[in-house]
């Protein structure tokens, strides 16, 4: 089978490593890839933003199946183009895809079909939203209701801030994505991502991870796309696991196909698991970035047969083995990120990390004049497998430490809570 890959960051190069170790692959491309992507897969130049584009190629190429990487040509409707086309496609339709494009969109059917998320509001004017806050309190969130790379969010611990980012949405921070702002209940807990492979009907369990969000050492600074991830989370035990799926995804599933909105594809939930049990963060319509790479270490079965399966409405009598091992990657940002990252800085060393036994997965990476350069905010993700979390990552550290790019920052401490774990 033919495939095409959409997408240019590391969790694609992860998707494109794992799809090709598999046996049922014929040719892999990819668009618009990027250098590591490059080692597995045939580049293309196509404007995925141009659906019929995207359309026409797969049938000049005998695509198979569409695999899409990030949210936002799903949140766009790149599914149902392609399936209009006769194309198959893993990944959701745009209707289903509201799950991640629209916070309000997935609140209201929190509250629809009882799913248990932090209380909230929503907001199109900042004085009724200055209002809410007053009258709530701090510590409270305050949302972009689009899509904002991660960065809409601010967990407000004073009634100022939140203020301050309710007036920094309604001046166009987020652009369009800011037009509408949700305020939100502060959870307080530990955070995990919990992934399932879905296909309209059924949803299986398919690996969950831990992130960390904030660009500074010990949880601190900004929000970022994530900075480090590793898996299995250890708060998501069997039973939580088999709670979540009791509480939150199977009335997700039961609601979407009620609505008319059936899921397929990978429903991602970002879970803050509290002390009355898990609440749904939110949802997103795809692989974690980096989460997705630590998965696919860990992952033992042909991804391209549960792709498919879950394509075809087949997933009811699957299952998923994963290696009994801790997988853990670090981001390595270009200086600058998450406000404004520096393009150009030259990246060496690469050979002498992915000697280590890590795998080097590129993000924002470009080629020029044969030099490996930085072209974007998250730009190497350093993955590596151990026994423990404390093997993974210190793996992870040695890899990083043999990237020389003085353009670069990474953090230092990925795992820690799992390593603080470990050693109790
Ligand atoms: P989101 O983009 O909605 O996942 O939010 C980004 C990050 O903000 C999350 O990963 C959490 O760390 C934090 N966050 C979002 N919503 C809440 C909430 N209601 N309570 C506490 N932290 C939150
Ligand atoms: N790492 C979080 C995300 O992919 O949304």
């Amino acid at each position: 089978m033919n495939i095409l890959l959409l997408g240019s960051g590391g969790r694609e190069h992860a998707l494109a490593w794992k799809l090709a170790a598999s046996p049922l692959l014929n040719k892999l491309y990819a668009a618009p890839g990027n250098p590591g992507i490059g080692q597995e897969a045939a580049l293309v130049p196509l404007d995925v933003e141009d659906h019929q584009a995207v359309a026409t190629f797969c049938k000049q190429n005998d695509i198979g199946l569409v695999v899409v990487g990030p949210e936002a040509p799903l949140v766009a409707g790149i599914s149902d183009t392609l399936r209009a086309a006769g194309i198959r496609v893993f990944g959701p339709s745009k209707d289903a895809a509201r799950l991640e494009g629209s916070k309000a969109f997935t609140k209201e059917l929190c509250a629809r079909f009882n799913i248990p998320t932090g209380a909230f509001g929503r907001f199109e004017n900042a004085e009724a939203a200055k209002a809410y806050i007053r009258e709530h309190g701090a510590p409270i969130v305050v949302k972009a209701d689009g899509l904002a790379a991660g960065k809409g969010v601010t967990v407000a611990m004073t009634e100022a801030e939140a203020i301050e980012a309710v007036e920094a949405c309604f001046s166009g921070a987020f652009g369009g994505a800011g037009a509408e702002v949700v305020i939100e209940e502060y959870l307080e807990g530990e955070e995990a991502s919990f992934f399932c492979l879905c296909d309209g009907k059924t949803a299986l369990p398919f690996g969950t991870a831990q992130d960390h969000k904030r660009v500074g050492d010990g949880d601190t600074g900004p929000n970022t796309g994530g900075m480090g991830a590793y898996s299995p989370a250890p708060v998501m035990d069997e039973a939580m696991v088999e709670r979540t799926m009791r509480e939150i995804i199977e009335p997700t599933m039961r609601g979407m196909a009620e609505i008319g909105s059936p899921f397929a594809g990978i429903l991602f939930a970002g879970l803050m698991i509290t002390k009355d049990g898990p609440k749904l963060i939110e949802y997103n319509v795809r692989f974690g970035d980096p989460e997705c790479q630590v998965m696919m270490m860990r992952l033992k079965d042909d991804l391209l047969v549960l792709l498919n399966a879950a394509t075809d409405g087949q997933l009811e009598h699957m299952s998923v083995r994963w290696q009994d091992k801790l997988a853990l990657t670090v981001v390595m940002a270009a200086k600058g990120y998450p406000g404004s990252p520096e393009k150009g800085s030259v990246i060496g060393g690469l050979d002498a990390a992915a000697a280590t036994g890590a795998q080097i997965f590129h993000a924002g990476t470009a080629m020029k004049d044969g030099e490996i350069i930085a072209n974007g905010g998250r730009v190497l993700n350093v993955t590596a497998i151990g026994d423990t979390v404390r093997q993974a990552q210190a793996a992870a550290y040695r890899a990083v430490d043999a990237v020389e790019w003085p353009g670069g920052f990474c953090r230092r401490d990925i795992g820690w809570q799992a390593v603080q774990r470990e050693t109790r």
